[in-house]
């Protein structure tokens, strides 16, 4: 039997914390099961924003051990930039693309200020402008059925379709699979520190919890989680809901339809609550460390892996780019 093809691609910035564990990477570890599964670190993504060779460098592999801890396969998993092919679909796409509609993507007007924020001496790239286009080639290149993304990623996905319509109308044959968004029920978790916002690396340290942290950060920073003022109130707060989403995450169904009791008796210790929270996210990352213990013993043996992996997955992209430059007459 053919599998589906899934493909998704993660940035190598930022930590790898409880919110993009549990809204991202648990799934694409399940979603290994039933899919035949393709996995970026986006590098040449993150040179779209200004940023420092030596600290992406550390990210990408960082993020790569960090990945294999959580339990994505390695012959599943490869570095963007390892696959040159990608730049080079990217740019036949971009001929196929519509400055107009690139200048729609709400995510190249946010970057765009968030890059004017940060520092008036740099520049916004034309990188970011085509941003979206690279994305479509990530896409497109394996012929992915299915994108487990963030509803943040509609618009990207919904101009990778139409990017697909047009090269094969171009070509006369419909070769591009028009991918579908792959929505999953994921727990959203918000800051711990202020639940009005979500759990964030660009955020701060303290809106965020690594899943790599100590324990014991672990275990503060759950219990100095912002909970409610103490008064009575007909809707459970934020913060308190958050705790029992993390409670949930980390499946303590028991402990968390238990402690939702108390909640409604109004005989719940929040102290308690945090007390449950935190052993729960302890007990379920601390396998995940051993794992990347074990892993960052040995890092050349983790490169190979991921180099031979990138090679085997790169033969699939040698493959649709001989097909890409015969249909546009690029031979
Ligand atoms: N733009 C995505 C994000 O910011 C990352 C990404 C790059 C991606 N290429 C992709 C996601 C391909 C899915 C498929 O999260």
């Amino acid at each position: 039997m053919n599998r589906k093809v899934v493909l998704s691609g993660i940035q190598p910035t930022g930590n790898l914390h409880l919110g993009r564990y549990f809204g991202a990477i648990e799934n694409w570890v399940h979603l290994q099961n039933d899919f035949d599964c393709v996995y970026c670190v986006v590098n040449y993504h993150a040179i779209t924003m200004p940023y420092n060779p030596v600290k992406l460098q550390e990210n990408v592999w960082e993020l790569v051990y960090n990945l294999l801890a959580c339990g994505v396969n390695h012959e599943s998993l490869f570095i963007q930039s390892k696959i040159p092919e990608h730049t080079e679909l990217c740019w036949i796409l971009s001929c196929m693309c519509s400055y107009g509609e690139l200048s729609r993507m709400t995510q190249f007007k946010d970057k765009t200020d968030q890059v004017k924020e940060k520092n008036k001496d740099s520049f916004v790239s034309c990188g970011l402008f085509t941003y979206p286009v690279l994305q479509a080639a990530d896409i497109l290149m394996y012929r992915a059925d299915y994108v487990p993304v963030g509803k943040d990623q509609d618009q990207h996905l919904e101009l990778t379709r139409n990017i697909a319509q047009r090269f094969n109308a171009v070509v006369g044959k419909d070769y591009f699979v028009a991918p579908e968004a792959l929505y999953t029920e994921t727990p959203k978790i918000l800051s711990t520190a202020d639940p009005s916002k979500k759990m964030s690396a660009s955020a701060g340290d303290k809106h965020n919890i690594d899943l790599f942290a100590p324990v014991d950060t672990i275990r503060k920073q759950i219990r100095s989680a912002v909970t409610d003022t103490g008064e009575r109130s007909d809707t459970m707060s934020a913060g308190v809901e958050n705790l029992f989403q993390l409670l949930k995450a980390c499946k303590q169904t028991a402990i968390y339809n238990e402690l939702l009791a108390e909640y409604s008796n109004q005989t719940l210790s929040y102290a308690v609550l945090k007390d449950h929270v935190a052993d729960a996210v302890i007990q379920m990352v601390q396998p995940i460390q051993d794992r990347k213990k074990e892993i960052i013993a040995d890092k050349k043996a983790v490169k190979d892996m991921i180099k031979s992996s990138s090679m085997n997955i790169r033969e699939r992209a040698i493959a649709t780019l001989n097909e890409v430059r015969s249909l546009t007459g690029l031979n």
